[in-house]
Formats: C-alpha cells, structure tokens, sequence
C-alpha cells in the first residue's frame, strides 16, 4: 500500500475504498468532532484520502488541514471541499516533521493498515506528535473481532437459508483461509490488499504506547451490506465495526 497504490484508487475512490465516515451507522464520528471540537481549536486529518473525513469534522473547528501523500486523492479532496476553513497538504506521514502540521485534535482514520508493525508505529507516533499539549488523537482501525464475527454471521445466514451447516461450515472456513494472511498478526486481505486489522486491546496498546494516554476504544458501527454482499435487511445481527480509538496528549 504505497503511494502508487493509492494514486491509482483516486479515480472512483469513494465507490471503491470504504470511507468510514459515509457509512457510519449511528452518527460516532460526527458526535465526537462536535464534543472535541471548538472554534477556537484547530484540527488535521492525517491520511484524508478524498477528503469525506475532513469535511466531516471540519464543522466543529475554527481550520482543519487534511494530510495525505497522495497527490491525485489531494486534487479529488480539493475539487470537493467547499468549506473555506479547510486546507490540504501533501506529506507522508511516516517520514513528516510533526511540528509542520501541529493541531489540538487529530483525526488518523483507516490508515493504521500496513502489514508491517514498524510502519504503523512511525505513521501513529507522527500523528501523536503533532497534537499540542492537552490536546486529542482519534483513530479509527479495522477490527479483528468484527472480521472473524462476519464468517459466524455468514454462516447463521446460509443455515438460515436453508443450506446444510456442515456444508456452509466448509464454504465459511474456505473463504476465511483465503481471506486471513495471518491470524497471529491480523492480516486480512481486503480487495486484494493484505490490511492490518486489529484486536481491542491491540490498537489501545499502541496508541499508549505512541504516546496517548488514557485512551478509550468503542465502535464505529457500519451496515451488514459492507462486508455481506447478500445481507438480508432484517439482519437480527449487531452490525460490522471498526475499532475508534480516542486518547489525550499530555
Ligand atoms: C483507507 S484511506 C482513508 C481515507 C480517509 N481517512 C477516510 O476515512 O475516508 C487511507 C488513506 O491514507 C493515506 N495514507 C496511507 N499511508 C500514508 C502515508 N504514509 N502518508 C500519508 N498518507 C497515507 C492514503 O493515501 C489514503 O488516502
């Protein structure tokens, strides 16, 4: 997941990419821009892709600058954003200087993705960097639990359906080996890309240990129909999630 990778998503990007912020069922993100926000305060999107991230907390505070190292995604979010209080920038996020993009809240949603350990270390440690003083991080990250429910989910659909459970056990338990790359590091391929995704405890640890404290980890809950191609509208089911993961700078 270079920079290569994501300059050739830019054309389609929001058709192609999950942007947690268009399917964010109950309203999480918007609710803790609005609590974090001021007018006074300024923000920064780290790894803002198209932009829905920023100009979904851009609202809530007096500028908001979406970082991204992705030239094309930059030019999609810029030809988008209406809002005069936002601005984009081009930087990468593992090798930026942290003071040059300096904010009270930072928001880093669904960018702690790479297979490799030390590549989501210097991308969060960066993030956590540029916040001031009493300030705020918010991150969002793929869950494990919520990918390993979805095979249980799928398979309580099939039975449900009609199909034989041994049957539909071998279907779910095939397509987890094709999907999983490595349960022990949460790798998952998603559209072709092995993706990090992590455990509750997991995300909180590495964000304590980047340099937030106190943080706290609850749900981003989306609709089935994001990782269930033939979801039922009456799931009985508590929907799919992502980890978001809010912490203090001290
Ligand atoms: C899945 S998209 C998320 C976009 C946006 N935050 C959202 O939620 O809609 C991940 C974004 O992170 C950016 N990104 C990944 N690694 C980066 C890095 N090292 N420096 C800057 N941006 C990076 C990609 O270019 C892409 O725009």
């Amino acid at each position: 997941m270079d920079v290569d990778y994501w300059n050739r998503l830019a054309v389609g990007f929001s058709e192609s990419v999950f942007e947690v912020t268009e399917r964010d069922a109950r309203g999480v993100i918007r609710k803790t821009a609005r609590r974090l926000g001021d007018k006074r305060a300024t923000a920064a999107d780290f790894g803002c892709g198209a932009g829905a991230s920023t100009r979904a907390v851009a609202p809530f505070f007096k500028r908001v600058t979406g970082v991204d190292f992705s030239a094309k995604l930059l030019a999609v979010a810029r030809a988008k954003t209406d809002a005069d209080n936002v601005r984009y920038r081009k930087a990468d996020l593992a090798a930026m200087d942290p003071r040059l993009f300096r904010c009270d809240v930072a928001f880093c949603f669904n960018v702690l993705l790479s297979p490799e350990t030390s590549a989501r270390a210097a991308i969060a440690a960066n993030v956590i960097g540029a916040i001031r003083r009493g300030g705020a991080g918010v991150f969002i990250a793929p869950s494990l639990e919520s990918e390993l429910r979805s095979y249980q989910v799928a398979l309580a659909c099939r039975t449900g359906a009609g199909f034989a459970r041994g049957v539909a056990a071998r279907e779910m338990d095939a397509s987890a080996r094709r999907d999983v790359v490595s349960l022990s590091q949460g790798v998952v391929n998603l559209g072709g890309a092995p993706t990090k995704h992590f455990f509750q405890d997991e995300i909180a640890e590495l964000l304590t240990e980047c340099g937030l404290h106190d943080v706290a980890v609850s749900r981003v809950r989306y609709p089935w129909d994001v990782v269930l191609d033939d979801a039922p509208d009456d799931m009985p089911y508590a929907e799919p999630w992502d980890w978001i993961a809010i912490g203090r700078k001290g």
